[in-house]
């Protein structure tokens, strides 16, 4: 099948090719993001792929049909940037990588307490200039604290393995309960008391109507004060406005996050030559707690060789009028 990839990096291309002569697909690599304006990008391909923020609007998605794609083949787990709805009225079946590497998200989340919990960001820094002072670096121990996860799915189990082998208490919520994580001593309870309890909070939920801003001026009301706030999922789940003031007042002690509630606008690109133009990444980068990747915890040699062989795979069932093992239905 002839297949647009859009939002491709050199990572991507890479990744792909290597799998290439085991599915015999035609790729196009194209830089530009999916929209209104590049979406003629598609035409003369069957299927397309897309990434996290390429948005798949009603609009899209008609200009996709009239070319004749049937298949948008989405290469990550998270699929609330596509209008699932219109997908289905216009016969677009839309797959997905449902798992890959859940450890890489997972091993990013720890990454980002680990750091911020022993300011290694700023030790770094400072050793690069020969400042081999200590004022200013001292840590807390992860070993014995409470740690809460909102959504135990492949990701947050991960990611309660790894608290439970640090030696925390785990405490979690989820709407679906794994007997796996209780058996290895993991405390289900309701999201008010793992928001109130817990000296550490994850987020591991995908982002639903349910789930957008999950983290608000009240919930985080229900938090202790210094809290560490852990985002490796969806920057919506975050209402990005509490959480600064949160900062300012001090209930929130740490704040470290993948993802961000506009990303789209900035993540993926290099605008190290540019005015960033969006005042609240600019204002959370001026807290000395605050840690920021760009949606990189899916970023490892073996997730990425999950993604392109799963996509793959996805691709060949569509074009064998197979069952499609991994497409999101619109319910
Ligand atoms: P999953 O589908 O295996 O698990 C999601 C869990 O959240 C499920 O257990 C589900 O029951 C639970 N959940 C759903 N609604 C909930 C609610 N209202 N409250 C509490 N829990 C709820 O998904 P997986 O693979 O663990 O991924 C989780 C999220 O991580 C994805 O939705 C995606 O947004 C994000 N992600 C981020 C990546 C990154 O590079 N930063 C890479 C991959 C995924």
């Amino acid at each position: 099948m002839k297949i647009a990839f859009f939002s491709t990096k050199s990572y991507d291309r890479e990744s792909f090719l290597k799998h290439a002569s085991d599915f015999g697909h035609e790729f196009s690599f194209l830089e530009p993001q999916l929209n209104r304006q590049t979406v003629a990008l598609a035409e003369g391909h069957q299927a397309i792929c897309t990434f996290v923020n390429d948005p798949l609007e009603a609009n899209t998605l008609k200009k996709l049909s009239e070319m004749g794609i049937g298949l948008i083949a989405l290469r990550c787990a998270g699929y609330n940037q596509v209008d699932l709805e219109t997908a289905k009225s216009l016969g677009i079946r839309v797959v997905r990588v449902p798992a890959y590497s859940p450890e890489a998200v997972a091993e990013h989340a720890f990454a980002l307490i680990l750091t911020l919990s022993r300011k290694t960001h700023k030790a770094y820094n400072r050793v690069r200039e020969n400042n081999f002072s200590l004022e200013g670096l001292t840590g807390v121990n992860i070993f014995g604290k409470t740690i809460g996860v909102i959504g135990t799915g492949a990701i947050g189990r991960a990611f309660c393995r790894i608290a439970l082998g640090f030696g925390c208490k785990v405490l979690a919520y989820d709407v679906v309960e794994s007997e796996e994580m209780k058996q290895l001593g993991v405390n289900y309870i309701s999201l008010q008391e793992v928001l109130s309890k817990s000296h550490i909070i994850s987020l591991h939920c995908p982002l639903t109507p349910e789930t957008k801003h999950i983290i608000n001026r009240e919930t985080l009301a229900h938090m202790q004060d210094g809290i560490a706030l852990i985002n490796t999922s969806r920057g919506a789940l975050i209402d990005t406005k509490a959480v600064i003031k949160a900062l300012k007042t001090k209930k929130l002690g740490y704040l470290g996050i993948d993802v961000y509630e506009q990303e789209e606008h900035i993540f993926f690109k290099n605008l190290s030559e540019e005015i960033l133009e969006d005042e609240q990444i600019s204002r959370l980068m001026t807290f000395p707690n605050v840690l920021i990747t760009g949606h990189q915890a899916f970023l490892t040699r073996e997730a990425l060789d999950q993604i392109a062989g799963t996509t793959l795979r996805n691709i060949s069932e569509y074009e064998q009028g197979k069952a499609l093992t991994n497409e999101i239905k619109w319910k």
